[in-house]
């Protein structure tokens, strides 16, 4: 199966929507120095949801090949839910992603398997892609070995989803993240594989071969060739290295 790899930037709690614009046109420059090609990977960005306008506004009016998407999304469609956002505004905006599921929404904010599930069936409800977070703390690591937990995470996630829905799938291990302690290869390798054999086993080989399975957890422009020469990781999902703009565009050019 061929898949396109998909290097997305996770911006968390970072840059306003001044800085946003900035980082953009940065980036788009950056990348078309590097003759960087869409074949070679899909470029994502997620802003916080205040940036998302401005970011959607500059990517149509200069035909950016960014793709763009937000952190989270609400499980619900609309009414008196103070402070939510639902898929339908972020599909009404052209995003084309939602994260779901990332560790820091199910620590800081109690997210369930439960949640994501449901955050993910609003999401494909309106066309978006899901990019559904898993991944172990190193208690977890310990405890029931590198892919129990994530896998678990996933066929979870996977209440909402059918064959032919398109869904990404990132891989954190909670111990990576932002720790500067990334996954081996090797270890990230693993726990891809087995997300995709789940995949396979629940819902057919057509999504098992088509979804992108990205790692994530300290990646940077030095060490992201290494997990891209993995079958089964398909690109990486970044967070501090995503708010550099020279780095990240190292990243994407991870062939180079
Ligand atoms: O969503 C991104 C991940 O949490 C990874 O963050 O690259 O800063 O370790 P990091």
């Amino acid at each position: 199966a061929t898949r396109t790899p998909l290097i997305a930037g996770n911006w968390k709690m970072n840059l306003d929507h001044l800085q946003a614009i900035a980082f953009v046109q940065k980036l788009a420059w950056a990348l078309d120095d590097a003759k960087h090609s869409e074949a070679d990977a899909e470029v994502a960005v997620f802003p916080p949801f205040t940036d998302l306008r401005s970011v959607q506004t500059l990517i149509a009016a200069d035909k950016l090949k960014i793709a763009f998407g937000a952190q989270d999304v609400s499980t619900q469609e609309s009414g008196a839910y103070t402070g939510e956002i639902s898929a339908a505004f972020l599909a009404k905006l052209d995003a084309q992603y939602v994260i779901i599921g990332h560790s820091e929404r199910r620590t800081l904010h109690n997210e369930g398997d439960d949640v994501v599930a449901a955050k993910t069936a609003a999401a494909l409800k309106h066309g978006l892609v899901p990019v559904i977070c898993v991944g172990e703390t190193a208690e977890d690591l310990e405890k029931h070995g590198p892919s129990a937990v994530p896998v678990a995470q996933l066929e979870e996630a996977l209440a909402s989803v059918s064959a032919d829905s398109d869904i990404v799938v990132a891989y954190e291990p909670v111990w990576a993240i932002g720790s500067g302690k990334a996954a081996t290869p090797e270890q990230a390798e693993q726990v891809c594989a087995a997300l995709r054999e789940s995949l396979r086993a629940r819902l057919g080989d057509a999504i098992a071969d088509r979804t992108r399975i990205l790692y994530g957890g300290s990646v940077k422009a030095a060490n992201i060739a290494g997990f891209m020469r993995e079958p089964n990781v398909d690109g990486a999902l970044v967070g501090g290295a995503s708010l550099d703009v020279d780095e990240f565009a190292g990243i994407v050019r991870f062939r180079q």
